[in-house]
């Protein structure tokens, strides 16, 4: 479970830099005000699920050691 969550991460991280890297392209080539709303806020969603696979990533180590603590 942790290790598909860890690859789901990274793989989703290049999603998001894609997403930061078009809105600088769109932004350069078009201007700032005439970007669609669905470029600009593209990064968001791949933002969203990096935070949420990272927090578990970061509190899993936690929860094991209590799950390991409980079990003995
Ligand atoms: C949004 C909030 C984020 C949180 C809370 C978060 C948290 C974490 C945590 C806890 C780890 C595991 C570190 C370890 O090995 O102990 C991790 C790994 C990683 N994070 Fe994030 N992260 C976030 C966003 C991002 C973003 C924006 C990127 C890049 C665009 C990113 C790229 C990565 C990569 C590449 C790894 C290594 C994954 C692997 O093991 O292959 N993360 N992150």
């Amino acid at each position: 479970m942790t290790r598909f969550i860890r690859s789901f991460h990274r793989w989703t991280s290049m999603a998001f830099t894609l997403t930061v890297i078009a809105n600088f392209v769109a932004i350069g080539f078009m201007g700032q005000a005439s970007v669609p709303p669905l470029v600009t806020y593209s990064p968001l969603l791949p933002l969203f699920l990096l935070l949420f696979s990272g927090l578990f990533m970061f509190f899993q180590p936690y929860f094991a050691r209590r799950r390991a603590s409980v079990a003995s």
